[in-house]
């Protein structure tokens, strides 16, 4: 019964938002920042004031994320830049966010692609399990070069592309809403108890402790499980990196 009544009292919310304020947000993103077309992304996923846009800027196609909390947005934008210096193949391009008190939301080019999770519960065969491995591991290693930990490395937070030939072109990592540098512990203090357990869920190390390559490790089960074929070179090397960089939850 709990489980209903939190579910259609999101429901009811999104339901409330569309119908009241919806084109006022339209409005917004059109006169502060050009952006035209808005239209809402799955907006019965939509959750703990996040909502999902895809819109248009001279041309070219954006993903808009709006966040009641500025410095979740605050946070994903400046993490986000770091891993796009550092892998910019891996990584979806933050153009902007606004800080507009009531209007918060973060602006990326769209990428037109699926979720790894989609990837995983699909039946569809894809030939190139190999490319996907490898990148993962290549994105665990330059996460480690610039000593920066998602903590929510799952296969939901990971967008890949594919060709008409069910082949996986390109693999990037989203969602760096929670990511921290060594120092950032005041973050832990915005995010909350119960979000913190849940972050990472089914990949992380242990409660309240996250390790990337322990989580890309998870992944690469799933992968190897999914294409019959040992990817254990992948593995020895992701290995080679877990303990060398984790968070651990202070209180
Ligand atoms: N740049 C992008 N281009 C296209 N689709 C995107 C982009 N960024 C995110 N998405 C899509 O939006 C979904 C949600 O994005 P994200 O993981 O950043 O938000 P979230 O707050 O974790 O939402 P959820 O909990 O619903 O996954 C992703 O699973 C993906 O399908
Ligand atoms: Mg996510």
């Amino acid at each position: 019964m709990e489980w209903f009544i939190s579910v259609s009292d999101k429901w009811i919310r999104n339901i409330l938002w569309l119908l009241f304020k919806y084109t006022i947000f339209k409005q917004h993103c059109i006169k502060n920042f050009s952006i035209s077309d808005v239209s809402s992304d799955n907006w019965y996923r939509w959750h703990n004031g996040a909502r999902c846009f895809l819109g248009n800027i001279s041309g070219e196609s954006i993903f808009i994320k709006s966040d009641k909390y500025l410095w979740r947005l605050k946070n994903e934008c400046d993490k986000g830049k770091l891993f796009e210096k550092a892998c910019p193949l891996s990584s979806v391009k933050v153009m902007f966010v606004s800080t507009d008190f009531n209007y918060s939301y973060i602006v990326f080019e769209y990428i037109n692609s699926v979720t790894l999770s989609e990837i995983f519960s699909s039946d569809s065969s894809f030939t190139n399990w190999d490319f996907l491995a490898h990148k993962i591991v290549e994105i665990i290693e330059k996460l480690y070069s610039i000593n920066l930990i998602h903590r929510d490395f799952t296969p939901s937070n990971i967008l890949v592309s594919l060709d008409g030939n069910g082949r996986f072109t390109e693999v990037k990592v989203i969602d760096f809403a929670y990511a921290v540098t060594l120092g950032d512990e005041y973050i832990d203090r915005y995010i909350g108890h119960t979000s913190l357990m849940n972050l990472g869920q089914g990949f992380k190390l242990e409660a309240f402790v996250w390790d990337d390559a322990y989580s890309a490790l998870n992944i690469l089960d799933t992968i190897e499980s999914k294409s019959g074929k040992s990817i254990k070179d992948y593995k020895v090397k992701l290995n080679s990196f877990i303990g060398r960089l984790k968070w651990v939850y202070k209180e």
